[in-house]
Formats: C-alpha cells, sequence, structure tokens
C-alpha cells in the first residue's frame, strides 16, 4: 500500500488502467464488455499526494486550494523529512481530511477532487459577517462509514481560518470547531441522511467553503447527490 501509494501520484490513471484490465479479463472470461461498463461507476477523478523515488508517504495539508503540500520521509534515514508540492488536476479542490495508513483515521491527508461531482461549495459574499450555510444533501455511500470534511478559502487561495464551523446531520449537530481553516467528523452507520455546513468567520473577510464526503472503507470521494 505504501509504495504504490507514494509512486501513484495520478490514482485516476491508476484507475483507468486497472478497469481496462478487469474489461480485458471480463472479455477473456467471455462476459460482455457491455455488463462491464454497466458496473463501472460514475469515473472518479482525484489527485493524491506523491513523494519521490525512495521517500515514504507522511502526511499532506492543501497548500492553496489547487495545490498539494506533501512530507515525504526517507525510507532509509526517518530524520529526512522532504517537503513537496502536487498540483491538482484542472477543475479540482484540495480538500483535507483523515486517512488510515496502518490503523485509524489519523494521518492528515489532502486530496484533490473534481468540482463537478463531489465538491459542495458556499461563500457568504452576500453578508461576510454572518453566518452562512450549505445546502442540505445527502451522499451516495454503499458501505456504512464515512468521513465528512471542509477546507476553507480566502479568495487568493490559501486556506484561512474561520471562528466557527459546524455540521449537521438531518438538522441535529454533530459537531462544532472554532478557529480551523478545516473541519473534519466520522459518521458511522450513515443512511442518506441529510448533512449540512455552516461557518461564521467571526470577520468581515470574504471566504469560500468546499465540502465533501469520504467513504473510510473504499477509500474514496463520494457523490454529493443532488437531492
Ligand atoms: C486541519 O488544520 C490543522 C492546522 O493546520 C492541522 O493541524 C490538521 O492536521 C488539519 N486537519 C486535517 C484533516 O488536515
Ligand atoms: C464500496 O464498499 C461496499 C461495501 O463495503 C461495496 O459494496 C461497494 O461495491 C464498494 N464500492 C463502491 C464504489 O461503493
Ligand atoms: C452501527 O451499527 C452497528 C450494527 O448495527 C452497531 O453495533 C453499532 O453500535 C452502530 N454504531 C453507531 C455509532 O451507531
Amino acid at each position: 500500500m505504501r509504495i504504490s501509494f507514494a509512486q501513484s501520484c495520478k490514482l485516476h490513471t491508476f484507475l483507468l488502467y486497472t478497469f481496462f484490465l478487469v474489461a480485458i479479463a471480463t472479455i477473456i472470461m467471455g462476459v460482455p464488455l457491455e455488463n462491464a461498463l454497466m458496473t463501472k461507476r460514475a469515473e472518479i477523478q482525484l489527485t493524491v499526494p506523491g513523494c519521490p523515488t525512495g521517500y515514504v508517504y507522511k502526511a499532506s495539508l492543501c497548500d492553496e486550494i489547487n495545490r498539494l503540500m506533501v512530507f515525504c520521509e526517507n525510507s532509509q534515514n526517518p530524520d529526512d523529512v522532504q517537503v513537496v508540492y502536487n498540483d491538482c488536476g484542472p477543475d479540482e479542490t484540495c480538500i483535507e481530511h483523515y486517512y488510515a495508513i496502518e490503523s485509524d483515521l489519523d494521518v492528515p491527508h489532502a486530496t484533490c477532487i473534481d468540482n463537478e461531482h463531489r465538491v459542495r461549495k458556499w461563500d457568504n459574499f452576500g453578508e461576510p459577517a454572518k453566518e452562512t450555510c450549505s445546502p442540505e444533501r445527502g451522499y451516495d455511500i454503499e458501505s456504512t462509514d464515512m468521513e465528512i470534511a471542509v477546507t476553507i478559502y480566502a479568495n487568493d487561495g490559501k486556506p484561512i481560518q474561520v471562528n466557527i464551523i459546524v455540521a449537521y446531520k438531518n438538522g441535529v449537530e454533530i459537531s462544532t470547531v472554532y478557529d480551523q481553516h478545516n473541519y473534519t467528523s466520522v459518521i458511522r452507520n450513515y443512511s442518506d441522511e441529510k448533512i449540512k455546513y455552516c461557518f461564521t468567520t467571526g470577520s468581515d473577510n470574504k471566504v469560500t467553503a468546499y465540502a465533501a464526503g469520504w467513504d473510510i472503507e473504499n477509500k474514496t470521494f463520494l457523490l454529493d447527490s443532488k437531492s
């Protein structure tokens, strides 16, 4: 996992490759390709952190809205930690969340995901001093446990702290964080509840928030369902 993770800068390419291998195997085994195509879900576009050869991935954060800051450790010498930067693909947004490398969700991890289907975006330009909330919607998930994550950016594309970030599940508060530019929470046994996110800057800063749901078991971002 570690090696392939470190080397696969573009998970997208890997997934496509895997898909074709499966498709070829399917043809050889006599099942029509059409069936394989039908069961393939919407193509996942994302960019995950990568490390140079000889270095092992440790953690990552969002340096900017479209750039990952990646911490890589020399596999021969743990004291040698390099910080490298990976650019997101076009129309992707960097979201900070947690990721299980060995066991629990303990490693800060940044992923660039496609804006169109997986990111819920809202801003406070209407009334910068007031609380601003996202639309209330569910996530399209087949497994049970998910992590929700919000990252907030200033107009210059840098992460910016706000006074309050809070999330609700069917109108009931999940948790609140103070003076952070990011928010995450794990939801166990998720079953189509509607999720809403809100923030208050505590200033007149104009900021934009980006939220997404991460499928813990399948290690991927979820479709933000439109209902
Ligand atoms: C959120 O930001 C804080 C402060 O920079 C950082 O310590 C923490 O790891 C971040 N969380 C995630 C999930 O990246
Ligand atoms: C994710 O995991 C669930 C069960 O753990 C599985 O049924 C499903 O096919 C997986 N893939 C996707 C894309 O949801
Ligand atoms: C989730 O569901 C399982 C099985 O139904 C149950 O044992 C567990 O306590 C539930 N966890 C939460 C956090 O609701």
